[in-house]
């Protein structure tokens, strides 16, 4: 099923990455989010949330830091959460700056 593979797909990609990568190289963090997000951010991540694509810098960086605090979301946050616990604070402000200009 559709979704399902997707959902799998995106826990594979995510879990491949190297856990402390070092800070701010956006384009390769992106690499992470892009199976749900889209390459340019125009997804709606498994049909639920906002597309990336539109939203300010400020506005990435604070949906980041509250997944990572556990603070924010929506049904599907816990995917979020995991995510965002991998990103340091430097890591959401880089992230935040590449996602405002898709
Ligand atoms: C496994 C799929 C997946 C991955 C990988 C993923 N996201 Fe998400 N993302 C989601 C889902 C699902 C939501 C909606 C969660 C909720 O219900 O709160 C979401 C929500 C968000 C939101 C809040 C806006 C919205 O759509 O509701 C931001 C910002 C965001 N993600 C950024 C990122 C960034 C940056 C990365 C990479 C570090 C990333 N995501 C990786 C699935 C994913």
């Amino acid at each position: 099923m559709g979704l399902m593979r997707t959902l799998i797909m995106c826990l594979v990609l995510a879990l491949a990455c190297p856990l402390a990568a070092p800070a701010a190289d956006a384009k390769a963090l992106y690499a992470r989010c892009a199976g749900c997000h889209g390459a340019d951010g125009g997804k709606t991540a498994l049909g639920v949330g906002k597309p990336l694509k539109g939203m300010s810098a400020q506005e990435v960086a604070r949906y980041l830091q509250g997944y990572k605090a556990k603070a924010i979301g929506g049904p599907q946050k816990a995917i979020m959460e995991a995510q965002a616990a991998l990103l340091s604070d430097q890591d959401i402000q880089a992230l935040a700056a590449l996602i405002s200009q898709f």
